[in-house]
């Protein structure tokens, strides 16, 4: 009697914590290459104007040193890069067109990670929106020039640890028209769902 009173107990507890670990909700963080995708949707990032865009470690009109660049330090040995300019002259690609790269994806976390130049006077202004409204930008303040002695590579531009858990789009857009020279080199965004 007691036994089976041991056993019930047993398996009541056992059946009653697997039915807590199923209502539990578990987060996991999705790595989306800038390349390959989600992993799991199987969504791409898109970006636009897409002829202004290429694949690490091509970077048209990109500063020298870019071609130091080491592949096997970004995520999947990938990044897409892009130089805006708003002159003509300097042969930028689609000049003076903003650069922009969008995800769509459902989570409550997001972290866009980059490869940064040695000198934040090459302009790296990048900006964020999610939804459509502007929520950040990098650097988050005014840059003064400085030397951060070589490329920086899993640079956590932005990130948002308080998005309401929901089907999102991010913008990230890079160079603004009659703006400064700037550069982006995007090698993956993180979310968390
Ligand atoms: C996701 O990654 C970020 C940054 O590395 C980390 O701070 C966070 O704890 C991770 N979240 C989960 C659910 O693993
Ligand atoms: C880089 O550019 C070269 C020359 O235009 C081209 O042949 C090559 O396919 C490009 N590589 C990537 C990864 O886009
Ligand atoms: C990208 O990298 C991740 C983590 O290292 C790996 O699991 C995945 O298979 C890679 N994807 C491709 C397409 O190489
Ligand atoms: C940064 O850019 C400004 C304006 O183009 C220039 O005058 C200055 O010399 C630059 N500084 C460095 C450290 O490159
Ligand atoms: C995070 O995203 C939410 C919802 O889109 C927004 O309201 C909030 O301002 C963002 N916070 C930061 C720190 O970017
Ligand atoms: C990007 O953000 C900065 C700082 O908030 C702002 O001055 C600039 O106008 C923004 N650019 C665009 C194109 O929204």
């Amino acid at each position: 009697m007691r036994l089976q009173f041991f056993t019930f107990l047993f398996f009541f507890t056992l059946f009653h914590r697997q039915i807590s670990a199923s209502t539990t909700t578990t987060l996991v963080n999705v790595t989306v290459d800038d390349q390959f995708g989600d992993p799991h949707t199987h969504s791409q990032i898109i970006y636009t104007p897409a002829e202004a865009w290429s694949i690490a470690p091509n970077c048209s009109h990109c500063p020298d040193g870019i071609s130091s660049l080491s592949p096997s330090r970004a995520s999947n040995g990938t990044w897409h890069g892009s130089y805006f300019s708003s002159e003509t002259a300097s042969g930028a690609i689609r000049a003076g067109a903003p650069r922009y790269a969008e995800l769509q994806f459902t989570g409550n976390a997001i972290y866009v990670i980059c490869i940064i130049p040695p000198s934040t006077n090459i302009t790296n202004r990048l900006n964020f929106s999610i939804d459509g409204t502007e929520v950040g930008s990098y650097p988050p303040a005014p840059a003064i020039a400085t030397d951060l002695g070589g490329w920086q590579y899993g640079v956590v531009v932005y990130h948002n640890t308080s998005i309401p858990m929901a089907s999102h789009q991010l913008l990230i857009q890079s160079g603004e028209e009659d703006g400064p020279d700037a550069i982006i080199l995007l090698d993956s965004i993180v979310y968390s769902t």
